[in-house]
């Protein structure tokens, strides 16, 4: 069966694409900060493997990427975030946590994907799926939440320009927006439950080809301009 390795596994999106992932029969390596905490996901059914990963941590990301590196890997999914500090308009309240939010939102996920990359190559028609955001595009940005906005719109180029790169490997490289989704991030009263918007990425991640490489996809299969 394919494989899947996921950050942020432990809950919200994470949690719900894990599942879903696992009940179509996939094998899934499933990381999260703190797997002995992580009980709901250990007592997922099916092919799983818990993985300490905290993914500021780029020495943990090597020795993770090291002890897979023989085995093929068919999907990266660049889940965990961070939304740092709610600041409106004309304020950024703490720098200190702009870098952190840099650090989860956009580093981590290209150093993901380059220490992964052996074993994307690997398996035929490997895909890097990152959660990103709406909030991320330039064009439609109507002010305000400078740091979550930055960090978005910087993994979307970043991905962007990896997917022109490996193009030629045959490795799809992909940005979501997965809705404003009911989880600790999106608070209560988001607009879609986490079920809805993890069907509907399952549905285009698994859709996409390398035709639609560098692209940035709606979780209802439409596309978002940058
Ligand atoms: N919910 C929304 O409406 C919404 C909208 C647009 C985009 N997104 C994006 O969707 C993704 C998932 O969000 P969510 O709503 O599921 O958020 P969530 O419920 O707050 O879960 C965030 C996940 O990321 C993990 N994480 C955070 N920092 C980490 C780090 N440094 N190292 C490893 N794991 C870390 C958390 O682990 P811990 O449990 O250890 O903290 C948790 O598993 C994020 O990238 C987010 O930006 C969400």
């Amino acid at each position: 069966m394919p494989t899947l390795l996921i950050t942020g596994a432990n809950r919200g999106i994470g949690f719900e694409l894990t599942k879903r992932y696992l009940a179509d029969g996939w094998d899934v390596i499933a990381c999260c900060r703190d797997p002995k905490a992580a009980t709901a996901l250990a007592a997922l059914k099916g092919n799983i493997t818990l993985e300490a990963l905290e993914v500021t941590d780029d020495a943990a990301i090597d020795t993770l990427a090291a002890k897979y590196r023989d085995r093929p890997i068919d999907l990266l999914l660049n889940n965990a975030g961070i939304y740092g500090n709610r600041d409106g308009a004309k304020t950024i309240s703490a720098f200190d946590s702009f870098r952190q939010v840099l650090a989860v939102n956009t580093v981590a996920p290209m150093k993901m994907a380059l220490a992964f990359l052996p074993s994307l190559q690997k398996a035929k028609a490997a895909k890097i799926a990152t959660i990103s955001s709406r909030m991320g595009s330039i064009s439609e940005g109507p002010g305000g939440s400078y740091v979550y906005r930055t960090s978005k719109a910087a993994v979307n180029a970043a991905m962007h320009n990896l997917a022109m790169d490996i193009k030629g490997d045959g490795i799809t490289v992909i940005v979501l927006h997965p809705g404003w989704v009911q989880t600790d991030m999106g608070g209560p009263s988001a607009a879609i439950d986490v079920a809805t918007s993890g069907a509907g990425l399952k549905k285009v991640i698994d859709g996409v080809t390398i035709k639609d490489t560098g692209g940035f996809f709606n979780y209802d299969g439409g596309t978002i301009p940058w």
